[in-house]
């Protein structure tokens, strides 16, 4: 027997609180939290994720600003935008929507985003803070994992965690958030001998290695909770995960969904960091 975690119910439950922290904040400051989304190119997966932020921003009752540029924008004209979002103070938060362009520089776009506006968390001095363990922001997507365990009573402290994937946006800052929640983390990537050896040993599995239905239910042990970061479409266009959801299912003790599991936690967080940064502005 498995349980599903419910990534919608759960965003749902958080938005219904950070709603209620943005109308406090406005009575009491009078500061309406705002989230500059800037996506550059026609890459229709970022559009809709980029759309999907707005609408999440609007529901809660942030201030949004969507800044598509296109595919053809320079790296300076895209720097100046970031220099004016930092020093505009009707804006907490600024998120540069990746991958960007080949020809641009995400590293040197990111660095050029203040701090206290990253709400993404991947501006190095805020990358260095969680190495640390003492950050105000962490990234979206493993910081709603690690929300969806608190929320279904999952304690990772002793458990072995194994984490299949090694980006900065999700399989690096997920194992430190891990280990900050005194977890035994492995850390599996596409060089990794015997995958399944690591995976078998995992009592909280977190897959984000962008390959549909990749993890099989003789990867998992029985009992294990198994979290499906993967977002893919498979041969029929249908939208499935990292994981074997059918087969692995029987074998979890809890397991999310695609869709429906840890996506919706990601733009939640969103909502979550920006608000804090407004937050931290007002005092
Ligand atoms: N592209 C895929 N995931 C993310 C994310 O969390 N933040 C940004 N900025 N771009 C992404």
């Amino acid at each position: 027997m498995y349980a599903i975690i419910d990534g919608k119910a759960t965003a749902e439950k958080i938005r219904a609180d950070i709603k209620q922290r943005t109308k406090e904040l406005k009575e009491r400051t009078g500061i309406t939290p705002g989230l500059a989304v800037v996506i550059v190119g026609d890459d229709p997966a970022s559009k809709i994720y980029v759309n999907n932020k707005h609408k999440a921003c609007e529901q809660v009752g942030f201030l949004s600003d969507v800044y598509a540029l296109p595919e053809a924008t320079a790296q300076d004209e895209l720097l100046s935008l970031i220099d004016r979002l930092n020093s505009d103070p009707r804006i907490h938060g600024i998120l540069v929507q990746l991958p960007l362009p080949r020809h641009l520089s995400e590293q040197a776009v990111i660095a050029r985003i203040s701090p206290e506006k990253d709400v993404d968390a991947f501006n190095i001095s805020n990358v260095g803070k969680i190495v640390n363990g003492k950050f105000d922001f962490a990234p979206c997507t493993p910081a709603g994992v690690m929300k969806l365990l608190t929320e279904y009573g999952i304690d990772p402290s002793g458990k072995d965690c194994v984490v299949v994937g090694r980006s900065n946006i999700v399989g690096k800052p997920m194992a430190l958030l891990l280990m900050h929640a005194n977890a035994t983390v492995t850390v599996c990537h596409s060089r990794t001998a015997d995958l399944a050896s690591h995976t078998r040993r995992a009592d909280i599995l977190v897959v984000a290695i962008g390959k549909a239905r990749f993890i099989t239910s003789d990867m998992v042990k029985p009992g294990a909770v198994v979290i499906d970061v993967g977002m893919n479409r498979d041969e029929n266009g249908k939208l499935c995960g990292d994981v074997d959801f059918s087969s692995v299912s029987e074998k979890a003790s809890y397991i999310t969904p695609v869709p429906g599991g840890v996506g919706p936690m990601t733009i939640t967080m969103l909502l979550e960091n920006t608000l804090t940064a407004a937050e931290k502005h007002s005092i």
